[in-house]
């Protein structure tokens, strides 16, 4: 049985390529889904890629992430500034954690400077465009190789 990863992703993000595409590129989630599920039949790994606006949805699917997925790579979108409750459900998660943010967050406003996500994510890549999801997938394939 492959191990799945989980790509989890936040509000906006089903916008990707059209949203301030001067700031996120032009590539857009389904994209995304299709570079992830490529890289993980070369790395051997399902890749489970989703989305919500939602953040209690989010926070269901990072419970069913228990003892399901590999490993998560997520990108909270505008959650990682604000959202205790994401924090608090990833610490219940058991495997890797990778943060991912397209832009450089750390070039943007002050308000995005602060990660909540980042007190639980065993690694953060950020401002490497799209290209961010697919190494975050290299870094939990690596992790949990067995
Ligand atoms: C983002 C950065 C966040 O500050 C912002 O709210 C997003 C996207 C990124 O991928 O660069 O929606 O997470």
């Amino acid at each position: 049985m492959p191990r799945t990863i989980h790509v989890l992703n936040g509000p906006n993000l089903n916008l990707l390529g059209q949203r301030q595409p001067e700031v996120y590129g032009r590539e857009t989630l389904a994209d995304v889904e299709a570079a992830c599920a490529a890289l993980g039949r070369e790395l051997g790994v399902e890749v489970l890629l989703r989305q919500s606006n939602h953040e209690g949805q989010l926070i269901d699917w990072i419970h069913e992430a228990r003892g399901a997925a590999a490993g998560i790579v997520i990108n909270p979108a505008a959650f990682t500034h604000t959202s205790v409750a994401l924090l608090d459900a990833l610490n219940t998660f058991e495997g890797p954690v990778i943060e991912v943010h397209i832009s450089n967050v750390h070039k943007r406003e002050a308000f995005r400077h602060h990660s909540y996500v980042s007190l639980r994510a065993d690694g953060v890549i950020a401002g490497c465009g799209t290209e961010g999801y697919l190494l975050a997938l290299r870094r939990v394939a690596s992790l949990t190789r067995g």
